[in-house]
C-alpha cells in the first residue's frame, strides 16, 4: 500500500483561524493548496517490498529497520552511556512546597578519564505518595530552577542562551531566573492527578549552540561521524540516563514514566520514546519539523531551514534530504509507529503554523495502521482532525488547542487525562 497525499485537502476553515493567530517567517509556505504532492513510504512495506501483516514481522524486522534508518539518516547513532555513571542525591525534603511535595535533587556524573560532566535532575512527588509514583520526565530550556518559584531548587551554572526574560546574563542564570518559565510546568496539578514530575535542564546534556560537539556529554566521546548523534540524539540518550537512574529509585515506578517534551524538546521525547522502549509513553508539544510534522509536507519549517539554522540538531546525513524530501527512506509517521503499542500523544497550537499543525495530525494518523497491527485501537475512528480544544484520545491521543506555541494547562490537562487513561490501568 502506498498513499498518496495531496494539496487537495479542506482545511480552509482551519488555516483561517490559524492565519489571524500567529505571523511566522514570511518565506516559508503556509498554504495548504501549496503543499507539493507526495507518498509517504509505507511503515508496512520492508525494504525488500514484503508486506508485513503480523505483529512478529515488525518487532523481528521491520521496526529495527527503520529504528536504523533514523539513527543513520536523521537523528543519529548514540554511544552506550559510561559504565561509571554515578547517581548522588544532593538534597531531598519531604515537605516541599508547603507540604504538597516531596523534592529531591539528584545529580548524575558521567566520566571519562579527566573529563566530567554533571546532570541534574529536580524530581516532585506528591507529598501523600503510597508505593512507587508514576511519572511525567521532561527536558526544560532554562534550568530546573525556572520551572518553579521554590527557592530550594539548586540553580543551575551550565551554559544558557542569554534572555533578559529569562534572567540569563553573560550565559549563566542569575536569582532573577527563579519561576520564570513556570506556566508552563503545572506542578501543582500534576502533584495533585497523583504524578511525578521529573526535569533536567537540556543544557546540562549537550549546549543548545554549534559548538563542534566539543562540550556537554560529547566532550566524554569522539567527535560524531556523519551518522552519529546530534544534539536531538544526545539531550534523547540523556532521557533515557535519567530513567535508568529510576529504576535504582524505589519512589518513582520506572514502570510508568512518560517522557514529555515541547518543541526542539519535543522532537527529543519522540526520539526518546522511539528508541527506549522502557518509556511507557511519549508526549509531543508543538515539535513540528524533524519532531511530530511530516517533513515532505513542507508546510511551515522545512528540513532545510532547520538544517540551516540548528546545524547541530541532527546527524550531518540528515543534510542529503535538504529541499530533497521525498528521497529520504523515512518520514515522521514512521518515528511515532517506533513507539506503537505504547500510548503517544501529539499536540499542536492554533497559531503554531510554523510546526505545521496538520502534519503533526497526520504523523498519527499514518503510524495508526502499525498500532492496529499491534492490537490497539490506534486512532480510533478519528480521521479528519478534531476541532479546535477537543483532545481526542486513543492508543495514540491528539489535540489541537487555540493559542499559540507554548506549553499551557490546557496542555497539561489533557497529558494527564491521557495517562490516566494509560497508565492508570497498566499497573
Ligand atoms: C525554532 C525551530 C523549531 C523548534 C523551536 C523551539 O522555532 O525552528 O524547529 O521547534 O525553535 O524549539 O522552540
Amino acid at each position: 500500500m502506498r498513499f498518496a497525499v495531496g494539496r487537495c485537502l479542506p482545511y480552509l476553515l482551519f488555516l483561517l483561524n490559524a492565519s489571524l493567530v500567529c505571523a511566522q517567517p514570511a518565506e516559508f509556505n503556509y498554504d495548504e493548496a501549496k503543499v507539493p504532492s507526495f507518498e509517504l513510504p509505507d511503515p508496512l512495506v520492508a525494504s525488500d517490498g514484503k508486506s508485513v501483516s503480523t505483529a512478529e514481522q515488525w518487532k523481528q524486522t521491520r521496526r529495527p529497520e527503520i529504528l536504523a534508518l533514523f539513527q543513520k539518516e536523521v537523528y543519529g547513532r548514540s554511544p552506550e552511556p559510561p559504565a561509571n555513571v554515578v547517581a548522588k542525591v544532593l538534597e531531598t525534603s519531604d515537605h516541599a512546597l508547603d507540604g504538597k511535595a516531596i523534592r529531591k535533587q539528584v545529580r548524575l556524573k558521567l566520566s571519562r578519564g579527566e573529563r566530567q560532566v554533571a546532570i541534574d535532575i529536580l524530581i516532585y512527588l506528591p507529598a501523600k505518595a503510597q508505593g512507587p509514583v508514576p511519572t511525567f520526565l521532561t527536558l526544560n530550556f532554562f534550568g530546573n530552577h525556572t520551572v518553579h518559584k521554590d527557592p530550594a531548587i539548586i540553580l543551575s551554572k551550565s551554559w544558557m542562551r542569554a534572555s533578559k526574560e529569562k534572567g540569563v546574563v553573560n550565559n549563566r542564570a542569575t536569582e532573577a531566573s527563579r519561576g520564570t518559565s513556570a506556566s508552563r510546568w503545572a506542578v501543582d496539578m500534576i502533584l495533585q492527578r497523583g504524578y511525578g514530575l521529573a526535569t533536567i535542564y537540556y543544557g546540562d546534556i549537550d549546549p543548545d549552540y554549534d559548538d563542534g560537539f566539543e562540550n556537554g556529554v560529547h566532550a566524554l566521546y569522539p567527535k560524531p561521524a556523519k551518522d552519529e548523534w546530534g544534539s536531538i540524539a544526545t539531550w534523547a540518550w540523556g532521557l533515557s540516563l535519567a530513567l535508568d537512574y529510576f529504576e535504582t529509585d524505589e519512589q518513582i515506578d520506572h514502570k510508568r514514566v512518560a517522557v514529555m517534551g515541547h518543541s526542539r524538546l519535543g522532537k527529543t521525547s519522540l526520539w526518546a520514546g522511539a528508541q527506549d522502549e522502557r518509556f511507557a509513553m511519549t508526549i509531543s508539544n508543538n515539535s513540528g519539523c524533524g519532531g511530530a510534522a511530516l517533513s515532505r509536507r513542507a508546510f511551515g519549517e522545512t528540513v532545510k531551514r532547520i538544517n540551516t539554522s540548528f546545524p547541530h540538531w541532527f546527524c550531518d546525513n540528515f543534510l542529503k534530504y535538504n529541499g530533497n524530501e521525498n528521497a529520504c527512506p523515512v518520514d515522521q509517521h514512521m518515528l511515532v509507529a517506533l513507539i506503537a503499542p505504547r500510548p503517544v500523544y501529539i499536540a499542536s497550537a492554533e497559531g503554531d503554523r510554523w510546526a505545521d499543525p496538520r502534519g503533526e495530525f497526520l504523523t498519527g494518523y499514518y503510524a495508526a495502521p502499525v498500532y492496529r497491527l499491534l492490537g490497539t485501537d490506534g486512532l480510533g475512528d478519528v480521521k479528519e482532525m478534531p476541532k479546535l480544544n477537543e483532545p481526542v484520545m486513543h492508543a495514540i491521543g491528539y489535540h489541537i488547542r487555540r493559542g499559540k506555541h507554548d506549553v499551557t494547562d490546557f496542555d497539561w490537562q489533557a497529558y494527564l487525562d491521557f495517562a490516566d487513561q494509560h497508565l492508570r490501568d497498566s499497573k
